[in-house]
């Protein structure tokens, strides 16, 4: 009798995987900003643009890879905690290209509707192309442990419970940094609803909001252009318009003329409180001391345009500068752009009549908008940007004339980068200057405080969470 060889399985035909340009594009987009430090909204559209050109992307592939790209971004705290809970080993040893992929296929599975079959099998084929059939393997075993439950029983098990750790379970339920959810929380005051509510609007889209530039354009053009179903008027800004999802600011010829620009309500807002404060004597000289890119000062130009006044908008960084002057190229109204540091200014103290520096900061009201900043922002940055924002407030102090008027802004609600600042240059540096009161130049804004300063936030106001103080020079 013949001794027969044991009976093998015919062993698998070897398959290539399947190549998803959506979901390869996602991950080269993340890797971007893993590796090198890349900005998710500046990465994806030239990938964008190029998946069209080569690989026929519509406009629904183009919409998919977007969202996957900003969704897998933003959730990445809760989608840390949930892969790490489904892997034997900590978080920091498994690799980045690995993590990225098991966090594309963790917010297919539980951030999207796309069905779980679909999801892991998308995801498996994208791990065999990126990563090897290896290391797919181990995607696919903890993609299955992911599918076990679905977002709302995976919190249950990750985030600790809100009575023993508010903070923490914050964190991790609504995909921030602790350090930004006390921070949020602290400059917001109130109880668990008002942050759970700013939190989650940090992880919507924001819409895209226009401003017909007063003079230039009325926001009836835009509005009829676009159609009803389109567009609808602002909420608060009498210039703004707002796009429906998917609208395409570009294809406005208003927008390609310069006459209208994209630009958040709350800035507008911020710059047109600033021209609305009634003044004494002469309002002819208006200046933005921190202009880059220009948004604002492009709204402060025409309306300054509209009184026969003159903007001169001075941007430390040359090539911001250079965004400044196309900003406010056709404006109807005398304006000088020019590159100039605002702590060590060329123009004579008392020069102007209204002034706004919209300092930089640490960008914190504003994370919906960059959704890996929340990531990459430390705690550090904070006392960081104090010096530089004193600075420029005491000069905006200088520059104005006795009895003008001082707008400082920022795009940060913590109190250390807003009213600390503004309190500590009127105690400390030697220009006398008294608080305005800022909500009566928001009129018809709700929610504003109790003044004199206002700071607006994304979920009662749909804006950025930017915060204004109005200022006039007394001596
Ligand atoms: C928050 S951004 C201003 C945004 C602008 N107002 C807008 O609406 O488009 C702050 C700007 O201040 C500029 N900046 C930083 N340090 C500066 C300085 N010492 N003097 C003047 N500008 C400065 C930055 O380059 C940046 O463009």
């Amino acid at each position: 009798m013949n001794e027969q060889s044991p009976r093998k399985r015919p062993a698998k035909p070897y398959r290539r995987p399947k190549k998803d340009p959506v979901r390869i594009l996602a991950f080269e987009a993340l890797r971007a900003v893993d590796e090198r430090d890349a900005y998710a909204n500046l990465v994806l559209p030239p990938l964008l643009r190029k998946a069209r050109e080569k690989e026929g992307f519509e406009p629904r592939d183009a919409a998919l890879a977007t969202e996957l790209v900003y969704g897998t971004l933003r959730r990445q705290g809760t989608y840390d905690a949930i892969i790490a809970a489904c892997i034997d080993r900590p978080l920091r040893e498994v690799d980045p290209p690995v993590l990225d992929v098991l966090s594309l296929g963790a917010h297919q599975l539980l951030g999207t509707r796309i069905p779980p079959h679909a999801a892991v099998s998308a995801t498996v084929e994208l791990a065999r192309v990126v990563l090897g059939d290896g290391r797919a393997k181990f995607v696919n075993a903890v993609l299955r442990r992911i599918t076990a439950h679905d977002l709302d029983g995976w919190l249950e098990k990750v985030a600790p419970p809100y009575e023993d750790d508010p903070e923490a379970h914050l964190a991790v339920v609504h995909s921030h940094p602790r350090w930004i959810v006390s921070a949020l929380w602290d400059a917001l005051g109130g109880g668990r609803a008002g942050i759970e509510d700013l939190l989650e609007a940090d992880n919507e889209r924001p819409e895209v909001t226009l401003v017909a530039r007063p003079g230039r354009a009325t926001t009836e053009e835009l509005l009829a252009v676009l159609g009803e179903d389109s567009a609808l008027p602002g909420r608060w800004s009498p210039h703004a318009v707002r796009l429906a999802e998917g609208g395409e600011p570009g294809a406005l010829e208003a927008v390609r003329e310069g006459r209208a620009g994209v630009q958040d309500e709350g800035s507008q807002l911020v710059a047109l409180a600033l021209a609305d404060v009634p003044l004494d004597g002469p309002d002819t000289r208006w200046l933005d001391g921190c202009a880059g890119p220009g948004g604002k000062a492009a709204l402060l130009g025409a309306l300054a345009a509209e009184r026969g006044a003159a903007l001169l908008a001075s941007e430390k960084q040359p090539h911001r500068a250079r965004l400044v002057e196309r900003a406010l190229a056709g404006n109807p109204g005398p304006y000088q752009v020019i590159a100039a540091d605002g702590t060590r200014p060329p123009w004579r103290e008392g020069s102007f009549d209204r002034v706004l520096v919209d300092v930089p900061c640490t960008g914190l009201g504003a994370l919906r908008r960059r959704p890996e900043a929340r990531w990459r922002r430390r705690p550090e940055d904070v006392p960081g940007f104090a010096p530089l924002q004193r600075d420029l407030l005491r000069e905006a102090l200088r520059a104005v004339r006795v009895g003008g008027v001082v707008g400082y802004a920022t795009c940060s609600p913590h109190p250390a980068e807003t009213k600390a600042v503004v309190d500590d240059v009127l105690k400390r540096e030697g220009v006398s200057a008294e608080w305005i009161d800022a909500r009566p130049h928001m009129q018809g804004v709700p929610a504003l405080g109790d003044g004199p300063d206002v700071q607006l936030w994304p979920h009662l106001h749909g804006t950025d969470a930017m915060y204004l103080a109005l200022l006039r020079r007394t001596g």
